[in-house]
C-alpha cells in the first residue's frame, strides 16, 4: 500500500489538512480529487497557521501537489490563493504545482446561481457555501462546462457558451436576472486564462508516470462522507462524491493507486450548513465544545453545530468508503470534560436501528441511543505519544475504535502538525 487516500469521515472540517501536511513530507505528490473551494483546510506550523482551500496542502512542504479533474476550479479564487501562501512564503511554481487541464472551471454565473437558489429556497436551504460548487458540477454533467483546457481556445468558444447560456439564460430569467453577458464572461476569461494555463498539464500522465517510478501519491479528499451526493444526508450533501472511491476518478488513476484509506474523525461530531444531526447538542455542553474546539468554519465564518461522537454514523462511512484505518482528532476537546458520551444506536418509531436510515423525514426523526464513559482530569493537548495519554482517554480511543470496527492509524492532540500520535504507518504495508 504504497499510497494513502485520506477522506473525512463525518461532515467535514475533521482536521484533514493537518494530517495530510503532517503526511506530506513522506510522499511525493500531493492529488485533490473532489470539491473545489467551498473545502477549508488549516494547517499549523509553529506560528504560521496557513488556510488552504484549492491548494492541496502538500503545497506547503513543498512536496508536488495537483489538482485533479475531478476538483471544480474557481480560476480567480485560485490566483487569490496562490498569492495569499506565496505571501506568507509558500513556493509555487509550475515545478511543484501542477492543474489538470481537463478540469472544469467554476464561473460567476455558478456562483451567483448558487446564491440565487438558496435566497429562493425557503425551508430547503441546504446551507452551502456560496461558491457555485454544485453549478458547476451540474454543467459538468450536463455537458456544456468550460474547462481549463479551453482556457488556451478562447477564440473557438461559441459552441460552448452557445449551450452554457441556452441553459443559464432560461434559469436567470425565471429568477429575474438579465442573460449571461457572454462577452464581459470572455474577457473575464481572457484576463485570467495566463494564469491558469501556466500550471495546467495533463496531470493523468504525470501522475502515472511518477506512480511507475515507484513514488508515494497521497490523495487529498475534500467534505466528509456524510456530506456525499449518493451515501451523505441528502439533500443536505455537497454536488461531489467523497467516498475515497473519487480518488481514482478524479485523477485518472486507476481504483488500485487508492492504497491505504485514512478516514480523518473528530473525537466529537461538527456540522456547518442545515440537514440533521442526531447527536447535536443545543446546550452548555454543544457551547463548550465550540469553544473549546474553535469551531468556525474556516470558509464562511459560520458557527459550525456540535454534538458528542456517534459511532454509528462514523461506522457507516468507514463501511461506505472502506477505511482502512482512522485518525482521532481533536481528542483534546474533550480534555476536562466529566463525563463523555457516544452514540451507539438510534431509536426510530419504536425500533432500534444500527445505521442511518436513508429517507430524510427519519434520519430527522431517530434518537440516539448514548453510552456514557468517565472523562478524563489529565490532559491530551500536546501529547506525542501513547504514553502521554492518560489511561482513560485510551479507553475512550479504544472504545470509539471497536464500535466503528475500524482501528485508530493516528491520534491528533493539538492544530500544530508535530502534535500527533503515530500508531500505525498509513505508508507502510
Ligand atoms: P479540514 O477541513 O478537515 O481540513 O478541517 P479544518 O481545518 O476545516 O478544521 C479543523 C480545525 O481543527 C482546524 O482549525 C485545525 O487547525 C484544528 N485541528 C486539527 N486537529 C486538531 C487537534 O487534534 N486538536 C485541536 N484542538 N485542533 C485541531
Ligand atoms: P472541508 O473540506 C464542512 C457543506 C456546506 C453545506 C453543504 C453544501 O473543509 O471539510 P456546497 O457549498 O458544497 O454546495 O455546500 O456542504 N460543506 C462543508 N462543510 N467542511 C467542508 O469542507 C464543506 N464543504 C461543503 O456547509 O452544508
Ligand atoms: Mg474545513
Amino acid at each position: 500500500m504504497a499510497n494513502v487516500t485520506v477522506i473525512g469521515a463525518q461532515w467535514g472540517d475533521e482536521g484533514k489538512g493537518k494530517i495530510v501536511d503532517w503526511l506530506a513530507s513522506r510522499a511525493d505528490a500531493v492529488v485533490r480529487f473532489q470539491g473545489g473551494h467551498n473545502a477549508g483546510h488549516t494547517l499549523v506550523v509553529g506560528e504560521q497557521v496557513y488556510k488552504l482551500s484549492l491548494l492541496p496542502s502538500g503545497i506547503v512542504t513543498g512536496t508536488l501537489s495537483i489538482i485533479g479533474n475531478g476538483v471544480v476550479l474557481d480560476p480567480w479564487a485560485l490566483k487569490a490563493e496562490v498569492e495569499k501562501l506565496r505571501g506568507q512564503g509558500v513556493e509555487i511554481t509550475p515545478e511543484n504545482f501542477a492543474i489538470a487541464d481537463n478540469c472544469p472551471l467554476i464561473l460567476p454565473v455558478h456562483r451567483e446561481l448558487d446564491g440565487l437558489r438558496e435566497a429562493a429556497a425557503g425551508s430547503g436551504k441546504i446551507g452551502t457555501t456560496g461558491r457555485g460548487i454544485g453549478p458547476a458540477y451540474e454543467d459538468k454533467v450536463g455537458r456544456r462546462a468550460i474547462r481549463v483546457c479551453d482556457l488556451a481556445h478562447l477564440d473557438s468558444l461559441d459552441s460552448q457558451l452557445d449551450r452554457l447560456c441556452a441553459h443559464h439564460d432560461a434559469l436567470r430569467a425565471g429568477f429575474g436576472q438579465s442573460p449571461v453577458d457572454r462577452e464581459a464572461l470572455l474577457n473575464e476569461l481572457r484576463e485570467i486564462a495566463p494564469f491558469v494555463l501556466q500550471f495546467a498539464q495533463v496531470t493523468w500522465k504525470r501522475l502515472n508516470k511518477v506512480k511507475k517510478a515507484g513514488a508515494r501519491i497521497l490523495f487529498e479528499g475534500a467534505q466528509g462522507v456524510l456530506l456525499d451526493v449518493d451515501h451523505g444526508t441528502y439533500p443536505f450533501v455537497t454536488s461531489s462524491n467523497t467516498v475515497s472511491g473519487t480518488a481514482a476518478s478524479g485523477s485518472g488513476l486507476g481504483p488500485a493507486a487508492t492504497g491505504f484509506v485514512l478516514g480523518i474523525v473528530k473525537a466529537y461530531t461538527t456540522r456547518v450548513g442545515s440537514g440533521p444531526f442526531p447527536t447535536e447538542l443545543d446546550d452548555e455542553t454543544g457551547q463548550r465544545l465550540g469553544e473549546r474546539g474553535h469551531e468556525f468554519g474556516t470558509v464562511t465564518g459560520r458557527k459550525r453545530r456540535c454534538g458528542w461522537f456517534d459511532a454509528v454514523l462514523t461506522r457507516q462511512s468507514c463501511a461506505i468508503s472502506g477505511v482502512t484505518g482512522i485518525a482521532l482528532t481533536k481528542l483534546d476537546v474533550l480534555d476536562g470534560f466529566e463525563k463523555v458520551k457516544i452514540c451507539t444506536g438510534y431509536r426510530l418509531n419504536g425500533k432500534v436501528l444500527d445505521y442511518f436510515p436513508s429517507h430524510a423525514a427519519d434520519q430527522a426523526n431517530v434518537e440516539p441511543i448514548y453510552e456514557e464513559m468517565d472523562g478524563w482530569s489529565g490532559t491530551t493537548a500536546g501529547a506525542r505519544s501513547w504514553a502521554d495519554l492518560p489511561a482513560q482517554a485510551i479507553k475512550y480511543i479504544q472504545r470509539v475504535q471497536e464500535l466503528i470496527e475500524t482501528p485508530v492509524a493516528l491520534v491528533s492532540t493539538s492544530p500544530e502538525r508535530e502534535d500527533t500520535i503515530l500508531v500505525r504507518d498509513p505508508f507502510v504495508d
